[in-house]
Protein backbone atom coordinates (compact mmCIF):
# COMPACT_ATOMS: atom_id res chain seq x y z
CA UNK A 1 0.00 0.00 0.00
CA UNK A 2 0.93 3.48 -0.62
CA UNK A 3 0.08 6.85 0.78
CA UNK A 4 0.08 8.66 -2.62
CA UNK A 5 -2.73 6.52 -4.20
CA UNK A 6 -5.22 6.83 -1.12
CA UNK A 7 -4.73 10.28 -1.48
CA UNK A 8 -5.34 10.42 -5.10
CA UNK A 9 -8.44 8.33 -4.55
CA UNK A 10 -9.88 10.63 -2.44
CA UNK A 11 -8.75 13.46 -3.95
CA UNK A 12 -10.62 12.07 -7.69
CA UNK A 13 -14.06 11.45 -4.96
CA UNK A 14 -13.32 7.58 -4.66
CA UNK A 15 -14.40 5.27 -1.84
CA UNK A 16 -11.62 4.49 0.43
CA UNK A 17 -11.50 0.36 0.67
CA UNK A 18 -11.40 -0.79 4.52
CA UNK A 19 -7.74 -1.82 3.71
CA UNK A 20 -6.67 1.70 2.47
CA UNK A 21 -8.27 3.02 5.67
CA UNK A 22 -7.03 0.36 8.26
CA UNK A 23 -3.19 0.92 6.60
CA UNK A 24 -2.97 5.04 6.38
CA UNK A 25 -4.48 5.01 10.04
CA UNK A 26 -1.72 2.92 11.06
CA UNK A 27 1.34 4.11 8.89
CA UNK A 28 0.14 7.39 10.91
CA UNK A 29 0.21 7.01 13.56
CA UNK A 30 3.27 4.79 13.50
CA UNK A 31 4.85 8.09 11.91
CA UNK A 32 5.13 6.57 8.58
CA UNK A 33 2.81 8.72 7.04
CA UNK A 34 3.88 12.29 7.04
CA UNK A 35 1.89 15.01 8.59
CA UNK A 36 2.44 16.68 4.91
CA UNK A 37 0.48 13.50 3.28
CA UNK A 38 -2.01 13.21 5.98
CA UNK A 39 -2.89 17.02 5.36
CA UNK A 40 -3.56 16.34 1.50
CA UNK A 41 -5.77 13.41 2.89
CA UNK A 42 -8.09 15.54 5.59
CA UNK A 43 -8.52 18.14 2.87
CA UNK A 44 -9.00 15.78 0.23
CA UNK A 45 -12.09 14.27 2.57
CA UNK A 46 -12.63 17.62 3.81
CA UNK A 47 -13.49 18.65 0.14
CA UNK A 48 -15.37 15.35 -1.08
CA UNK A 49 -16.80 13.59 1.97
CA UNK A 50 -16.46 9.92 2.93
CA UNK A 51 -20.30 7.87 2.74
CA UNK A 52 -21.26 5.80 5.94
CA UNK A 53 -19.04 2.86 5.02
CA UNK A 54 -15.93 4.60 4.91
CA UNK A 55 -16.55 6.39 8.16
CA UNK A 56 -17.71 3.46 10.27
CA UNK A 57 -14.22 1.95 9.15
CA UNK A 58 -12.17 4.96 9.39
CA UNK A 59 -13.33 5.10 12.74
CA UNK A 60 -12.95 1.47 13.70
CA UNK A 61 -9.24 1.78 12.75
CA UNK A 62 -9.13 4.95 14.96
CA UNK A 63 -10.43 3.15 18.30
CA UNK A 64 -8.05 0.42 16.73
CA UNK A 65 -4.83 2.69 17.04
CA UNK A 66 -4.47 2.76 21.12
CA UNK A 67 -6.25 1.03 24.24
CA UNK A 68 -9.68 0.34 24.93
CA UNK A 69 -11.00 1.14 28.91
CA UNK A 70 -13.58 -0.72 30.64
CA UNK A 71 -16.20 0.23 33.07
CA UNK A 72 -17.48 -3.51 33.38
CA UNK A 73 -16.40 -3.79 37.09
CA UNK A 74 -18.42 -0.66 38.34
CA UNK A 75 -21.21 -0.98 40.70
CA UNK A 76 -23.36 1.84 38.57
CA UNK A 77 -24.24 2.53 35.00
CA UNK A 78 -22.01 4.39 33.02
CA UNK A 79 -23.35 7.56 31.26
CA UNK A 80 -21.12 10.22 29.25
CA UNK A 81 -21.75 13.82 27.38
CA UNK A 82 -19.46 15.15 24.67
CA UNK A 83 -19.98 18.43 23.65
CA UNK A 84 -18.57 19.32 19.91
CA UNK A 85 -17.55 23.05 21.92
CA UNK A 86 -19.01 26.18 22.25
CA UNK A 87 -18.42 29.58 23.98
CA UNK A 88 -19.33 29.72 27.76
CA UNK A 89 -20.04 26.04 27.56
CA UNK A 90 -18.97 24.62 31.55
CA UNK A 91 -21.53 22.15 31.11
CA UNK A 92 -20.38 19.35 31.91
CA UNK A 93 -18.70 21.22 35.82
CA UNK A 94 -22.41 21.22 37.41
CA UNK A 95 -23.60 18.24 34.86
CA UNK A 96 -21.13 15.41 35.94
CA UNK A 97 -21.90 15.81 39.98
CA UNK A 98 -25.78 15.98 39.04
CA UNK A 99 -25.50 12.54 37.36
CA UNK A 100 -23.24 11.06 39.54
CA UNK A 101 -25.82 11.79 42.43
CA UNK A 102 -28.79 10.67 40.70
CA UNK A 103 -26.61 6.84 40.56
CA UNK A 104 -25.31 6.85 37.22
CA UNK A 105 -20.97 6.44 36.95
CA UNK A 106 -19.87 9.67 35.06
CA UNK A 107 -16.48 9.09 33.28
CA UNK A 108 -15.86 12.54 31.31
CA UNK A 109 -12.73 12.55 29.69
CA UNK A 110 -12.06 16.23 28.65
CA UNK A 111 -9.91 18.50 26.47
CA UNK A 112 -8.42 21.59 26.27
CA UNK A 113 -9.86 24.77 24.20
CA UNK A 114 -8.01 25.34 21.18
CA UNK A 115 -8.71 28.74 19.23
CA UNK A 116 -11.95 30.34 20.35
CA UNK A 117 -13.88 27.32 22.02
CA UNK A 118 -12.97 26.73 25.97
CA UNK A 119 -12.05 23.78 27.26
CA UNK A 120 -13.10 21.59 30.64
CA UNK A 121 -9.50 20.88 31.61
CA UNK A 122 -8.41 24.73 31.32
CA UNK A 123 -11.59 25.43 33.51
CA UNK A 124 -11.11 22.95 36.06
CA UNK A 125 -7.45 23.69 36.18
CA UNK A 126 -7.96 27.26 37.91
CA UNK A 127 -9.14 25.80 41.09
CA UNK A 128 -6.31 25.20 43.35
CA UNK A 129 -4.66 21.77 43.24
CA UNK A 130 -6.77 20.05 40.88
CA UNK A 131 -5.22 18.39 38.56
CA UNK A 132 -6.09 16.68 35.07
CA UNK A 133 -3.81 13.63 34.89
CA UNK A 134 -4.63 10.71 36.38
CA UNK A 135 -3.41 6.73 35.45
CA UNK A 136 -6.48 4.61 34.51
CA UNK A 137 -6.38 3.11 37.78
CA UNK A 138 -6.16 6.52 39.81
CA UNK A 139 -9.44 7.83 36.82
CA UNK A 140 -11.20 4.66 37.81
CA UNK A 141 -10.54 5.31 41.89
CA UNK A 142 -12.37 8.71 41.47
CA UNK A 143 -14.79 6.82 39.07
CA UNK A 144 -15.80 4.37 41.85
CA UNK A 145 -15.71 6.60 45.21
CA UNK A 146 -17.44 10.06 43.98
CA UNK A 147 -19.16 8.81 40.74
CA UNK A 148 -17.84 11.12 38.86
CA UNK A 149 -14.12 11.90 37.31
CA UNK A 150 -13.52 14.96 34.34
CA UNK A 151 -9.89 14.29 33.44
CA UNK A 152 -7.82 14.41 30.54
CA UNK A 153 -8.14 10.80 28.14
CA UNK A 154 -4.48 8.70 28.67
CA UNK A 155 -1.89 8.68 25.68
CA UNK A 156 -3.34 4.84 25.26
CA UNK A 157 -6.81 5.76 23.93
CA UNK A 158 -7.06 6.74 20.01
CA UNK A 159 -3.43 7.89 19.90
CA UNK A 160 -4.29 8.15 15.81
CA UNK A 161 -7.48 10.90 17.02
CA UNK A 162 -4.67 13.06 19.40
CA UNK A 163 -2.36 13.16 16.48
CA UNK A 164 -4.84 13.84 13.68
CA UNK A 165 -6.95 16.17 15.08
CA UNK A 166 -3.64 18.42 16.02
CA UNK A 167 -2.84 18.22 12.30
CA UNK A 168 -6.39 19.29 11.26
CA UNK A 169 -5.72 22.13 13.28
CA UNK A 170 -3.65 23.75 11.84
CA UNK A 171 -4.44 22.81 8.31
CA UNK A 172 -7.61 24.20 8.06
CA UNK A 173 -9.33 20.74 8.39
CA UNK A 174 -11.45 20.83 11.42
CA UNK A 175 -14.68 21.48 10.05
CA UNK A 176 -15.30 18.30 7.97
CA UNK A 177 -18.54 16.31 9.25
CA UNK A 178 -16.31 12.55 8.99
CA UNK A 179 -13.66 13.91 10.50
CA UNK A 180 -14.98 15.29 13.20
CA UNK A 181 -18.15 12.68 14.26
CA UNK A 182 -15.23 9.45 13.80
CA UNK A 183 -12.77 11.70 16.08
CA UNK A 184 -15.66 12.40 19.08
CA UNK A 185 -16.65 9.09 18.32
CA UNK A 186 -13.49 6.92 18.46
CA UNK A 187 -12.52 8.52 21.86
CA UNK A 188 -15.95 8.09 23.44
CA UNK A 189 -15.87 4.34 22.26
CA UNK A 190 -12.32 3.37 23.69
CA UNK A 191 -13.18 5.10 26.49
CA UNK A 192 -16.08 2.30 26.83
CA UNK A 193 -18.75 4.31 28.24
CA UNK A 194 -22.61 2.13 27.91
CA UNK A 195 -24.09 5.13 27.09
CA UNK A 196 -23.72 8.68 25.30
CA UNK A 197 -25.61 11.85 25.07
CA UNK A 198 -24.18 14.69 22.45
CA UNK A 199 -24.79 18.38 22.50
CA UNK A 200 -24.04 19.14 19.06
CA UNK A 201 -23.97 22.88 19.49
CA UNK A 202 -25.22 25.23 16.47
CA UNK A 203 -24.58 28.38 15.46
CA UNK A 204 -21.94 30.91 14.95
CA UNK A 205 -19.97 30.14 17.77
CA UNK A 206 -19.91 25.96 17.16
CA UNK A 207 -18.08 24.17 14.29
CA UNK A 208 -21.68 23.25 12.84
CA UNK A 209 -23.07 27.06 11.93
CA UNK A 210 -26.60 25.59 10.55
CA UNK A 211 -29.29 23.27 11.92
CA UNK A 212 -28.78 21.11 8.46
CA UNK A 213 -25.12 19.98 9.07
CA UNK A 214 -25.57 19.93 12.55
CA UNK A 215 -28.33 17.72 12.22
CA UNK A 216 -26.24 15.38 9.76
CA UNK A 217 -23.09 15.41 12.33
CA UNK A 218 -25.73 14.25 15.11
CA UNK A 219 -27.45 11.45 13.26
CA UNK A 220 -23.90 10.03 11.84
CA UNK A 221 -22.49 10.34 15.58
CA UNK A 222 -25.92 8.06 16.98
CA UNK A 223 -24.85 5.66 13.89
CA UNK A 224 -21.17 4.97 14.78
CA UNK A 225 -22.43 4.85 18.62
CA UNK A 226 -25.33 2.49 18.00
CA UNK A 227 -23.25 0.50 15.86
CA UNK A 228 -20.38 -0.14 18.66
CA UNK A 229 -23.11 -0.92 21.30
CA UNK A 230 -23.07 2.29 22.91
CA UNK A 231 -26.91 3.90 23.67
CA UNK A 232 -26.23 7.12 21.92
CA UNK A 233 -28.76 10.38 21.49
CA UNK A 234 -27.72 13.89 20.73
CA UNK A 235 -29.22 17.10 21.01
CA UNK A 236 -28.78 19.81 18.90
CA UNK A 237 -28.52 23.07 20.72
CA UNK A 238 -28.16 26.87 20.49
CA UNK A 239 -24.15 28.04 20.32
CA UNK A 240 -25.73 31.76 18.63
CA UNK A 241 -24.44 33.63 21.56
CA UNK A 242 -22.77 32.67 24.39
CA UNK A 243 -23.94 29.91 27.38
CA UNK A 244 -24.62 31.55 30.72
CA UNK A 245 -23.07 34.44 31.34
CA UNK A 246 -19.11 34.13 31.62
CA UNK A 247 -16.70 33.22 29.02
CA UNK A 248 -13.28 32.36 30.64
CA UNK A 249 -11.87 29.57 32.86
CA UNK A 250 -11.77 30.93 36.22
CA UNK A 251 -15.25 32.95 35.62
CA UNK A 252 -16.88 29.83 34.09
CA UNK A 253 -15.95 27.69 37.17
CA UNK A 254 -17.51 30.27 39.31
CA UNK A 255 -20.67 30.44 37.59
CA UNK A 256 -20.82 26.26 37.50
CA UNK A 257 -20.75 26.44 41.46
CA UNK A 258 -23.41 28.99 41.30
CA UNK A 259 -25.74 26.71 39.58
CA UNK A 260 -24.33 24.07 41.81
CA UNK A 261 -25.74 26.20 44.45
CA UNK A 262 -28.95 26.47 43.29
CA UNK A 263 -28.83 29.33 41.00
CA UNK A 264 -27.11 30.55 38.19
CA UNK A 265 -28.43 31.66 34.53
CA UNK A 266 -31.62 30.21 33.14
CA UNK A 267 -29.81 28.84 29.97
CA UNK A 268 -27.27 26.80 31.36
CA UNK A 269 -29.63 25.43 34.28
CA UNK A 270 -32.05 24.17 31.31
CA UNK A 271 -29.59 22.86 29.14
CA UNK A 272 -27.82 21.24 32.12
CA UNK A 273 -31.32 19.57 33.62
CA UNK A 274 -32.13 18.61 29.50
CA UNK A 275 -28.86 16.71 29.23
CA UNK A 276 -28.73 15.14 32.41
CA UNK A 277 -32.54 13.69 32.30
CA UNK A 278 -31.02 12.26 28.74
CA UNK A 279 -28.17 10.65 30.47
CA UNK A 280 -30.19 9.56 33.05
CA UNK A 281 -32.71 7.95 30.32
CA UNK A 282 -29.71 6.58 28.80
CA UNK A 283 -28.37 5.03 31.50
CA UNK A 284 -31.70 2.66 32.52
CA UNK A 285 -32.33 5.58 35.47
CA UNK A 286 -35.83 6.98 34.48
CA UNK A 287 -36.84 7.89 37.75
CA UNK A 288 -33.92 9.51 39.00
CA UNK A 289 -34.94 13.51 39.45
CA UNK A 290 -32.11 16.00 38.38
CA UNK A 291 -33.60 18.86 39.62
CA UNK A 292 -34.00 16.85 43.20
CA UNK A 293 -30.41 16.46 43.23
CA UNK A 294 -29.61 20.07 42.76
CA UNK A 295 -32.09 21.21 44.93
CA UNK A 296 -31.28 18.95 47.88
CA UNK A 297 -27.26 19.86 47.63
CA UNK A 298 -26.36 16.06 46.87
CA UNK A 299 -24.76 17.39 43.40
CA UNK A 300 -23.10 19.86 45.25
CA UNK A 301 -21.63 17.25 47.85
CA UNK A 302 -20.55 15.03 45.01
CA UNK A 303 -18.49 18.23 42.87
CA UNK A 304 -17.14 19.01 46.27
CA UNK A 305 -15.76 15.49 46.48
CA UNK A 306 -14.42 14.79 43.07
CA UNK A 307 -12.61 18.00 43.50
CA UNK A 308 -10.71 16.98 46.17
CA UNK A 309 -10.29 14.02 45.10
CA UNK A 310 -8.00 15.10 42.06
CA UNK A 311 -5.85 17.55 44.49
CA UNK A 312 -8.31 20.84 44.30
CA UNK A 313 -9.73 22.84 47.28
CA UNK A 314 -13.35 23.22 46.70
CA UNK A 315 -13.04 25.91 49.17
CA UNK A 316 -10.09 28.50 47.77
CA UNK A 317 -10.86 31.21 46.54
CA UNK A 318 -11.00 31.48 42.28
CA UNK A 319 -7.91 32.98 40.68
CA UNK A 320 -9.16 37.01 39.64
CA UNK A 321 -7.56 38.60 36.67
CA UNK A 322 -5.43 41.99 37.61
CA UNK A 323 -7.45 44.18 35.70
CA UNK A 324 -11.18 45.02 33.90
CA UNK A 325 -12.28 46.47 31.56
CA UNK A 326 -16.32 47.98 31.34
CA UNK A 327 -18.25 47.96 27.90
CA UNK A 328 -21.38 50.09 28.11
CA UNK A 329 -24.56 49.83 25.71
CA UNK A 330 -24.11 52.78 23.38
CA UNK A 331 -27.70 53.04 23.00
CA UNK A 332 -31.29 52.02 24.58
CA UNK A 333 -33.44 49.47 23.02
CA UNK A 334 -33.18 45.54 22.94
CA UNK A 335 -30.12 44.02 23.10
CA UNK A 336 -30.89 41.24 19.81
CA UNK A 337 -27.10 39.96 19.30
CA UNK A 338 -24.25 39.11 21.66
CA UNK A 339 -22.73 37.06 18.77
CA UNK A 340 -20.57 33.67 20.54
CA UNK A 341 -18.01 33.68 17.92
CA UNK A 342 -17.64 37.48 18.90
CA UNK A 343 -17.44 37.14 22.29
CA UNK A 344 -14.97 34.02 22.40
CA UNK A 345 -12.40 35.73 20.35
CA UNK A 346 -12.36 38.19 22.56
CA UNK A 347 -11.92 35.78 25.54
CA UNK A 348 -9.50 33.98 23.84
CA UNK A 349 -7.62 37.20 23.30
CA UNK A 350 -7.68 38.17 26.99
CA UNK A 351 -5.86 35.17 27.80
CA UNK A 352 -8.38 32.68 28.17
CA UNK A 353 -7.83 30.74 25.27
CA UNK A 354 -4.38 29.33 23.45
CA UNK A 355 -2.77 29.96 19.72
CA UNK A 356 -0.64 27.14 20.17
CA UNK A 357 -1.24 24.18 21.98
CA UNK A 358 2.38 24.85 24.09
CA UNK A 359 0.25 28.31 25.31
CA UNK A 360 -0.14 28.64 28.86
CA UNK A 361 -3.96 30.24 29.24
CA UNK A 362 -4.57 33.16 32.36
CA UNK A 363 -7.05 31.52 34.51
CA UNK A 364 -8.89 34.70 35.76
CA UNK A 365 -9.04 36.31 31.94
CA UNK A 366 -12.71 36.05 30.31
CA UNK A 367 -15.70 37.89 29.67
CA UNK A 368 -18.41 38.54 31.80
CA UNK A 369 -22.16 39.29 30.16
CA UNK A 370 -24.14 41.89 31.76
CA UNK A 371 -27.41 41.33 29.51
CA UNK A 372 -28.24 38.75 26.37
CA UNK A 373 -30.22 38.98 23.91
CA UNK A 374 -33.80 39.91 24.55
CA UNK A 375 -32.63 41.66 27.28
CA UNK A 376 -34.35 45.80 27.74
CA UNK A 377 -31.06 47.59 28.10
CA UNK A 378 -30.52 51.04 28.39
CA UNK A 379 -27.81 54.20 27.18
CA UNK A 380 -24.74 54.19 29.14
CA UNK A 381 -25.54 50.94 31.60
CA UNK A 382 -22.73 47.77 31.57
CA UNK A 383 -23.08 45.46 29.05
CA UNK A 384 -20.19 43.16 29.70
CA UNK A 385 -16.53 43.52 31.89
CA UNK A 386 -13.15 42.29 30.12
CA UNK A 387 -10.89 40.47 32.40
CA UNK A 388 -7.04 40.27 31.87
CA UNK A 389 -3.39 40.03 33.36
CA UNK A 390 -2.44 41.62 30.13
CA UNK A 391 -4.43 44.96 29.86
CA UNK A 392 -2.78 45.62 26.49
CA UNK A 393 -4.90 43.28 25.04
CA UNK A 394 -8.50 45.21 25.63
CA UNK A 395 -7.77 47.01 22.60
CA UNK A 396 -7.50 43.91 20.53
CA UNK A 397 -10.02 42.40 22.24
CA UNK A 398 -12.66 44.92 21.82
CA UNK A 399 -11.90 44.58 18.00
CA UNK A 400 -13.47 41.21 18.10
CA UNK A 401 -16.20 42.73 19.66
CA UNK A 402 -16.69 44.79 16.73
CA UNK A 403 -20.22 44.12 15.01
CA UNK A 404 -21.10 41.47 17.27
CA UNK A 405 -23.28 43.17 19.36
CA UNK A 406 -26.50 44.90 17.91
CA UNK A 407 -29.44 46.66 19.78
CA UNK A 408 -32.42 47.37 18.22
CA UNK A 409 -35.22 50.02 19.06
CA UNK A 410 -37.54 48.70 22.18
CA UNK A 411 -40.52 47.71 21.12
CA UNK A 412 -38.24 45.52 18.18
CA UNK A 413 -40.42 42.10 18.05
CA UNK A 414 -37.32 39.88 19.01
CA UNK A 415 -37.49 36.09 20.50
CA UNK A 416 -34.22 34.48 21.43
CA UNK A 417 -33.37 30.71 20.58
CA UNK A 418 -34.41 28.52 22.39
CA UNK A 419 -31.77 26.30 24.38
CA UNK A 420 -32.45 23.27 22.85
CA UNK A 421 -33.45 23.65 18.61
CA UNK A 422 -33.98 19.66 18.38
CA UNK A 423 -33.11 16.16 18.95
N1 LIG B 1 -14.04 17.67 19.19
C1 LIG B 1 -13.27 16.57 18.94
O1 LIG B 1 -12.93 15.82 19.83
N2 LIG B 1 -12.92 16.34 17.67
C2 LIG B 1 -13.27 17.14 16.65
O2 LIG B 1 -12.94 16.85 15.52
C3 LIG B 1 -14.06 18.28 16.92
C4 LIG B 1 -14.44 18.53 18.21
Amino acid sequence: MDVISVIRTKRDKGELSPEQIDWVIDAYTRGEVADEQMSALAMAILLNGMNRVEIARWTAAMINSGERMNFAQLSRPTADKHSTGGVGDKITLPLAPIVAACGAAVPQLSGRGLGHTGGTLDKLESIPGWRALLSNEQMLDVLESTGAVICAAGDGLAPADKKLYALRDVTGTVEAIPLIASSIMSKKIAEGTGSLVLDVKVGSGAFMKNIEDARELAATMVGLGTDHGVRTVALLTDMSTPLGLTAGNALEVRESVEVLAGGGPRDVVDLTLALAREMLDAAGLKDADPAKALADGSAMDVWRRMIAAQGGDPDAALPVAREQHVVHASESGVLTTMDAYAVGVAAWRLGAGRARKEDQVQAGAGIELHAKPGDKVTAGQRLMTLHTDTPEKFEYALEALNGGVFTSPEGTDFTPNPIVLGR
